[in-house]
């Protein structure tokens, strides 16, 4: 009898705008400073794409699609479903799956957008696996991409999110795989709606007739709010707890992690995690201070960084884990 079929990572992509904004760039737009962002979260740059080029998600998610494909060594057209992650779409409707598909001439393909932010890249992942293992599809382009700059509230009262958030999107592909030892393992997700509204853009918003007015943009509901230290406490309390979650049902330990990929919302959350899960510095991995948050792009950036990088090694276990708006968090588990 065969090996059960499993799924695994063919190839991994990404696609980085070429503007840098660096503190002292923001400290330009609104009362911030190099010294506030880079010790309350480490961040010393981020890209953003140019203002008003009409660059969105989609875009940056094709060229990341097309450097995934080439390290995979799949063509395009074997492409049978497209899943992408965004909370920053081309538009509020449809979403960016199936503007992907028609900038890459790939209809009629299945097209699903998933909207669980900085958890959007483990969700897809495991629903990848999932449809992977059931037989569904057998090459998904998985993209997590986001244009945040755009929506950014650029002045001091936004100061709080915008120094926060870069753009850029990661791709992968996922096939089937009949090798125990390179395969994804599990995955543990999460989430808890009584947190939505703590990071949130309010407006548009169909709760409201009409669900965009000029009283709503006057009150600036169009830009993301959050409630920063309630959201800092439960991303270090929830990201530990759910690779425990995932070692627990394996029956490892930590030490019997390779590495461990944390989203990058803040350097401070990842070192708080580190140390609640006792991890010596080579175990875990961070790219913040060149990217700030990029949200469902984070993991597959620090993915293609860590491998060049010479970090990751074919078998390797590794731990994505990732918390962000909704609340939303989880954990999966992969042997690279
Ligand atoms: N520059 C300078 N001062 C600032 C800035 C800024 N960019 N932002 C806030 N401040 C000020 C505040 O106004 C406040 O001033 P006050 O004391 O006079 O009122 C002071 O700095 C402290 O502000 P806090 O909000 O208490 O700062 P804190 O140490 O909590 O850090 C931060 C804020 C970085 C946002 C932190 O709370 C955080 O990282 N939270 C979690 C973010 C996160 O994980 N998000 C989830 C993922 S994102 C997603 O899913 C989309």
């Amino acid at each position: 009898m065969g090996q059960m079929i499993g799924s695994r990572i063919w190839g991994v992509g990404t696609a980085i705008p070429d503007r840098v904004v660096t503190n002292h760039d923001l400290a330009t737009m609104m009362e911030t400073s190099d010294e506030w962002i880079v010790e309350r979260t480490g961040i010393r740059e981020r890209h953003w794409v140019e203002d008003g080029s009409g660059v969105g998600a989609s875009d940056l998610g094709v060229q990341a699609a097309y450097k995934a494909l080439d390290m995979a060594g799949v063509k395009k057209e074997e492409i049978d479903l497209i899943i992408f992650a965004t909370l920053s779409p081309d538009h509020d409707f449809p979403g960016c799956a199936p503007i992907v598909q028609t900038k890459m001439g790939l209809a009629p393909i299945a097209c699903l957008d998933i909207r669980q932010q900085c958890t959007g890249f483990v969700y897809g992942l495991s629903v990848a696996d999932a449809f992977i293992k059931a037989g569904a599809y057998k090459r998904i382009l998985l993209i997590g991409g986001e244009v945040h700059s755009a929506g950014l509230d650029r002045t001091t009262k936004g100061r709080d999110v915008t120094v926060l958030f870069g753009d850029a999107a990661g791709a992968v592909i996922v096939g089937p795989t009949d090798d125990p030892e390179r395969r994804i393992v599990s995955y543990h997700l999460h989430a808890d709606g009584a947190g939505a509204l703590d990071l949130c853009v309010e407006r548009p918003g169909c709760v409201a007739t009409p669900r965009f007015s000029r009283q709503d943009f006057e009150e600036g509901k169009h830009f993301p709010k959050m409630n920063g230290k309630k959201v800092f406490r439960n991303a270090v309390t929830r990201m530990p707890e759910v690779v425990f979650e995932a070692l627990l049902a394996n029956g490892l330990n930590i030490s019997d992690i390779k590495l461990v990929l944390p989203h990058q919302a803040n350097l401070r959350i990842n070192e708080k995690v580190q140390q609640l899960l006792g991890l010596p510095d080579d175990k875990i991995f961070n790219n913040i201070q060149k990217f700030g948050n990029t949200t469902a792009a984070t993991i597959p950036l620090l993915m293609s960084d860590a491998l060049a990088a010479g970090r990751i090694q074919p078998k390797d276990l590794l731990c994505l884990v990732a918390f962000g708006a909704g609340y939303t968090w989880g954990s999966l588990l992969l042997r690279w």
